[in-house]
Parts: structure tokens; C-alpha cells; sequence
């Protein structure tokens, strides 16, 4: 296997990391604290081309292979978890679900947008009693001939309040269960579309997080992804590459936890001497660096597999449960490395601890990647 990066991979985290330095860190604290959408961030993300990385140029996006998109999901989360958390859903659930399943009239006029970065998406699946049980899909998607008609709430939702175009998970046949959902484009200002409660997060406080509530909401029928029933697979067949991006995001953060750690314990002295000196830490660092790498070696053999078109289920599966499970080992030292300062603010790793606790959560829980995984063992 090889493990090289490309001048054109190098480009993109050379670019990736000098945008997270220097536009993402300033105003991060105040952001975080006052849950504050980066939306000027988000305005530099489009221009930069970071929106919509993956898309092919025709529908203007970057073209750009899976290995670049985590390359950049890395150096982006490295200092703010919220920005990458708001690229990932846009790229890799959004973008990624009209180019693989829309027809050439809804890319034509949506995935161009979210390319674009005109407006960003969201991707509702889950509800207030479905979360790990994708299935049981409470929203109803009612077929009325030449549309739908909406009804239900979604909680949770990325992107909530500031995208413009939403892929929304319903049920239209319940007797057929799961083969019976469909997922249907929803754009913002829909009659009886209207954006609910904001959720006040431990972490990725400035990315926003809202229920959405459908009442009577028509929907064209022209505005379903595949044939009728397709919903389901839909959703998982997107969350199966979104994972990659969510590990990449963890990876991001144990990374940029442990950078932070390494210069810190060469700047600190105890006991005489830089805490680097003390084996108790450097054991520590030794430690993250190793599971860092091995984390980064998931992700990137998912993200080949993905661009590679081979069958990146399980190798997706396998990335976010370690490399999430690295973000919360690795950010919790960070924070004992750094003693009493760890804990405040302005030294940044208590923030990353927070942020990397819904690496395990969202995009499947760590219980359901063991789940996927377990599965893929016997298949
Ligand atoms: N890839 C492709 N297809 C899959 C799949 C996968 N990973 N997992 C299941 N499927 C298919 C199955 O093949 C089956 O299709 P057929 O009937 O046609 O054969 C169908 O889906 C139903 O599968 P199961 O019978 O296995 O259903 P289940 O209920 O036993 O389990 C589950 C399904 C794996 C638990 C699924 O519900 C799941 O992944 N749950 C987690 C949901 C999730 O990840 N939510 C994240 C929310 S989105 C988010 O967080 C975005 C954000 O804002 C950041």
C-alpha cells in the first residue's frame, strides 16, 4: 500500500492548515462561548473551495479525491471542530448524496449551489425517538400523486438554521418499513418548513444544531432521490462515506490536542526542568503520537478504498470508532498535561475535549460502528 501523499494532497493540507491558523483560531473563544456561527468562516470555506472539495468540476466543485477531503477535515479540526463539523455534513452527506443518487436536473440546480458554497445543506435522519434505530422513521413523506406532503420533526440537525437546502429522511409506506422511506430535497422557505430550537451544546458550540419541524410541507416529486423507497438505503449508503469524514474530524482533534500537548511541555518547567523531561509525560506524548498515527492510518486506508471505488463499509466503520475513541483518550491527556491550565480556556485543550466527545456520538454511535463492523465480519 502506499502511503505517500501526492504534491497536489500536499498542497491542500499545506493550504488547509494555513486557513485553519490563520482565519479559523482568531475569535475561536468568544465563537465557542457565545455558540456563534462562523459565518464569515463559512464564506472563506466557499471561496477557498473547501465546500464542496469532492464535487466534480462540472457542477463546479473541486474535483478533489477523498484523500485531499480528509487531509483538510484533519488540519481544520486540528483548531476548530465546529467549521469541520459544518464542511463535513456539507461534503460528504450532502454533496456527496445528490452527485452519487440525484438526478442531473437536482444536481444541476442543487448540488451547483452547495458547491458554490451559495447556500449549505443538512442532512435530516434523525428524530426525537430515532437515532441509532435509523428505521423507525416517525416524519411521514404521504404520496399525493405529483408531490409529497411532510409531517414530522427532525432533532439534531448540523446545519440547521443556516442551510438553505435540506435532504430530509420520511417514511411514505409504513407497511414496507424500511424499503418504504424516501428522502426528499427540501429547500428553506417551504411553506410549513420552519426551524426550531437552537441546542445548547457541550461541544462544537458554534456549528448549529436545531430541530426542524414539517407541517403539511409540499414536495415535489421531482425532489426524491432514486425510485420510490430508496430513502433508507440512501441514508446509509451516504453515512457510510460521512464516517470517514467524522474520523477524520476526530483525528483532527487528537491531533491538534497532542501539538498543543508537545509544545507545552517544552515551554512549562517543574521541578527544575521542561515537563518534557519528566518520563510521566513523555510517556504520555509517546503514547498519543502512536495512536494518533494508527488512527490516521484508518482513515486514510478508508478514504483510498472510497476513491479506489472499492467496499469502504467496514474500513469507514473501523476509522471512526478508533480514531473518535483516540480523540477522547487523547484530548482528556491533553488536559492533564496541561495541569490547572488545561482547564481553562484560553490554552484551548479543554475545548477540544468537549468537541471530541460527538466524534463518538454523531454520524453513528461508537455502539453502531461496532455494530456495522461485526456485521461486515460475516458477510
Ligand atoms: N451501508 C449500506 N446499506 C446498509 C448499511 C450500510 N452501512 N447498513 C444497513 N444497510 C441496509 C441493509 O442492507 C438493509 O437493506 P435491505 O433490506 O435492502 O437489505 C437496510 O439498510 C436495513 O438494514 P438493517 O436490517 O441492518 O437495519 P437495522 O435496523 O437492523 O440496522 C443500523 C440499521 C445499521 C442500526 C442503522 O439504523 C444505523 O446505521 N443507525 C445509525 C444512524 C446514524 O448513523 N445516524 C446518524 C445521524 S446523521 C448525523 O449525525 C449527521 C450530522 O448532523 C453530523
Amino acid at each position: 500500500m502506499n502511503f505517500n501523499l501526492s504534491e497536489e494532497h500536499l498542497a491542500v493540507q499545506e493550504a488547509a492548515r494555513d486557513f485553519a491558523r490563520n482565519e479559523l483560531l482568531p475569535g475561536i473563544i468568544e465563537r465557542d462561548n457565545e455558540a456563534r456561527f462562523p459565518a464569515e468562516q463559512v464564506k472563506r470555506m466557499a471561496e477557498l473551495g473547501f465546500l464542496g472539495m469532492m464535487v466534480p468540476p462540472e457542477y463546479g466543485g473541486g474535483g478533489m479525491d477523498t484523500v485531499s477531503y480528509v487531509l483538510a477535515m484533519e488540519e481544520l479540526s486540528k483548531i476548530d471542530a465546529s467549521a469541520s463539523v459544518i464542511m463535513s455534513v456539507n461534503n460528504s452527506l450532502v454533496c456527496y448524496g445528490l452527485e452519487a443518487f440525484g438526478t442531473e436536473a437536482q444536481k444541476q440546480k442543487y448540488l451547483t449551489r452547495l458547491a458554490a458554497g451559495e447556500t449549505i445543506g443538512a442532512f435530516c435522519l434523525s428524530e426525537p425517538e430515532a437515532g441509532s434505530d435509523a428505521t423507525s422513521q416517525a416524519t411521514t413523506a404521504e404520496d399525493k400523486g405529483d408531490y409529497y406532503l411532510v409531517n414530522g420533526t427532525k432533532n439534531w440537525i448540523t446545519n440547521g438554521n443556516s442551510s438553505g437546502i435540506c435532504l430530509v429522511i420520511a417514511q411514505t409506506d409504513r407497511e414496507k418499513k424500511h424499503r418504504g422511506i424516501n428522502c426528499l430535497i427540501i429547500e428553506k422557505g417551504t411553506p410549513g418548513f420552519v426551524v426550531g430550537k437552537k441546542e445548547d451544546k457541550m461541544g462544537i458550540r458554534a456549528s448549529d444544531t436545531h430541530s426542524l419541524l414539517f407541517t403539511d410541507v409540499k414536495v415535489p416529486k421531482e425532489n426524491r432521490i432514486g425510485e420510490d423507497g430508496f430513502g433508507f438505503k440512501f441514508a446509509m449508503s451516504t453515512l457510510n462515506g460521512g464516517r470517514i469524514g467524522i474520523a477524520a474530524q476526530a483525528l483532527g482533534i487528537a491531533a491538534g490536542a497532542y501539538e498543543l500537548s508537545l509544545k507545552y511541555s517544552q515551554e512549562r518547567k517543574a521541578f527544575g526542568k521542561q515537563i518534557f523531561d519528566h518520563q510521566a509525560i513523555q510517556f504520555k506524548l509517546a503514547e498519543m503520537a502512536t495512536k494518533i498515527e494508527a488512527a490516521r492510518l484508518l482513515v486514510y486506508k478508508a478514504a483510498r478504498l472510497k476513491d479506489e471505488h472499492k467496499d469502504y463499509v467496514r474500513a469507514a466503520a473501523m476509522a471512526k470508532l478508533f480514531a473518535s475513541d483516540v480523540a477522547m483518550w487523547a484530548t482528556t491527556e491533553a488536559v492533564q498535561i496541561h495541569g490547572g491550565y488545561g482547564y481553562v480556556k484560553e490554552f484551548h485543550v479543554e475545548r477540544l475535549m468537549r468537541d471530541a466527545k460527538i466524534t463518538q456520538i454523531y454520524e453513528g454511535t461508537s455502539e453502531i460502528q461496532k455494530l456495522v463492523i461485526a456485521r461486515e465480519l460475516i458477510r
